[in-house]
């Protein structure tokens, strides 16, 4: 394929200290090291209000949901690391997802999200690494038309795992980051060639 996969790295966390930041972060290299071009969010630069139907219709969709279709829209896949809150997904990904899924001017609908090649990850302090989220994380989006890969991590014990520069301590799991970011590129080359 002749230019770059295009990829967008998210956390469904807003925390400054997120470990599920710093874990997409690791699948991020992997993808830039296949040679995808990625660009990393968070999503406490795009705050949105909780959806509400009422205020959709009267108002439109905020820019900060305009501004996310847009980029979503433009690329070619996603890596996302879901935190668990209370065994599922949190509200602030959740929320995401519901503004990005809503039809937005002068694009197809679900533009956000159909064909998009995803690989999911997940972090928690605990010792299932957040685990239980992911299968949430996975139908909704595969609901929405992505290409989510089978391949996932959940890191347990994040808190701890890692070192000052950003990377995993365990070669095993930085190794399995890095080949998350790795799978969509390929992925992505496979669809596209
Ligand atoms: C409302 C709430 C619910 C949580 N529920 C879970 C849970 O079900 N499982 C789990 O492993 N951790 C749970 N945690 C702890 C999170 O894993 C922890 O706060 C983690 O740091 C969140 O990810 P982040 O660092 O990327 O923000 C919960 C935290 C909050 C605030």
């Amino acid at each position: 394929m002749a230019s770059k996969p295009k990829l967008l790295a998210f956390a469904g966390s807003l925390r400054k200290e997120s470990v599920n930041k710093k874990l997409v972060q690791v699948a991020a290299k992997g993808a830039e090291q296949a040679g995808a071009e990625v660009t990393f969010i968070d999503l406490v630069d795009y705050p949105l209000p909780i959806l509400n139907q009422d205020d959709e219709q009267a108002n439109g969709a905020p820019e900060n949901a305009k501004k996310l279709h847009q980029l979503f829209a433009e690329s070619d896949g996603f890596l996302l690391a879901s935190p668990e809150y209370n065994g599922g997904l949190s509200a602030a990904l959740k929320n995401l997802i519901d503004w990005l899924s809503r039809p937005s001017s002068g694009e197809p609908a679900l533009a956000s999200f159909q064909g998009k090649v995803v690989s999911l990850m997940s972090a928690s302090p605990g010792g299932l690494g957040g685990i239980r989220a992911l299968p949430n994380v996975r139908f909704i989006l595969d609901g929405l038309g992505c290409i989510t890969l089978p391949k996932q991590l959940a890191l347990s014990k994040a808190y701890e795992a890692f070192d000052d520069q950003g990377g995993l301590v365990n070669n095993v799991h930085q190794e399995t980051a890095l080949k998350l970011g790795r799978n969509v590129v390929e992925m992505v080359k496979k669809l596209k060639d």
